[in-house]
């Protein structure tokens, strides 16, 4: 059975945990209720990432998409989505300090249904999560390619390719562990470094461009089924030909309105 047929018991935190090196986790980006309540019946974790600003809104990268902006689509996610684990993307700029984080994490909890928030950064950013997860917020971490960091880094880059490296996000992974985090996001990573990552820590890693060595994959909804056209990364499967589907039933309705063979007597009250 490729999908649950059943109604599902809602994904805790805890589920979450428990899952690591058992059966993967599957998570999938979701912006609206409409795509979130197709993907519930099935996923484990539903991420309202902030590659919105990109897929969603055509930015050139995330970084100017604000919380409220986050929080309206997280509400629509939660709308549709009753069973999956629901996860924020805390925008660039929200939890640059320990008092900022806490206001801006607060202000998801009391506004939405997120189960989680989202943070990009390894050990720099520890002593923000500790702060987070001591005062009962639930954080998942983000490390290796962080596109919140593409301009400071000068572009998207592939992470964990010499033993320095290699160490450098051992180091991170543990940091985030240690805060209190209950799982990490490892982005862009060489597929010999996860490895190593994710059996240096016993929370579960879920990769999107770092191979196999993981305890769950995510992919960008629109990106793996085929709707943002702009540019597809390596490590993106095509599921679907989505633009194309659309695309060719958009032309055969534009044919029937032109040539009013939309609306026939089926249609009309
Ligand atoms: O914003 C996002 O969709 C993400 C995923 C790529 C993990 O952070």
């Amino acid at each position: 059975m490729s999908i649950q047929s059943k109604k599902r018991k809602k994904i805790t935190i805890h589920d979450i945990k428990n899952r690591k090196s058992k059966d993967p986790i599957v998570m999938i980006t979701a912006y609206d209720a409409l795509f979130a309540k197709l993907f519930d019946e099935g996923v484990d974790i539903i991420l309202v990432g902030d590659s919105l600003n990109m897929s969603f809104n055509a930015q050139k990268d995330t970084l100017s998409i604000n919380l409220d902006q986050m929080i309206y689509h997280t509400k629509a996610v939660c709308n549709g989505a009753k069973s999956s684990l629901i996860v924020l993307d805390m925008p660039f700029g929200s939890y640059t300090t320990k008092k900022q984080a806490l206001k801006n994490a607060t202000k998801v909890y009391k506004e939405c249904e997120a189960d989680a928030i989202k943070i990009e950064g390894g050990c720099e950013r520890a002593h923000i999560i500790k702060t987070l997860t001591s005062n009962s917020i639930a954080v998942m971490g983000h490390i290796g390619l962080m596109p919140q960091f593409v301009r400071s880094d000068g572009g998207y880059k592939v992470r964990g390719k010499d033993e320095t490296d290699i160490k450098k996000l051992i180091q991170d992974a543990k940091a985030i562990e240690e805060a209190g985090a209950f799982c990490i996001v490892v982005e862009g990573v060489k597929a010999e470094a996860t490895k190593a990552i994710t059996n240096s820590v016993s929370i579960p890693t879920i990769g999107i461009g770092a191979g196999r060595d993981v305890d769950g994959q995510v992919l960008v909804w629109s990106d793996m089924f085929g709707f943002f056209e702009e540019f597809k990364p390596k490590f993106v499967k095509q599921y679907l030909n989505g633009s194309k589907l659309i695309k060719d039933a958009l032309d055969q309705y534009i044919h029937e309105v032109k040539s009013k063979k939309f609306p026939n007597d089926e249609y009309i009250y």
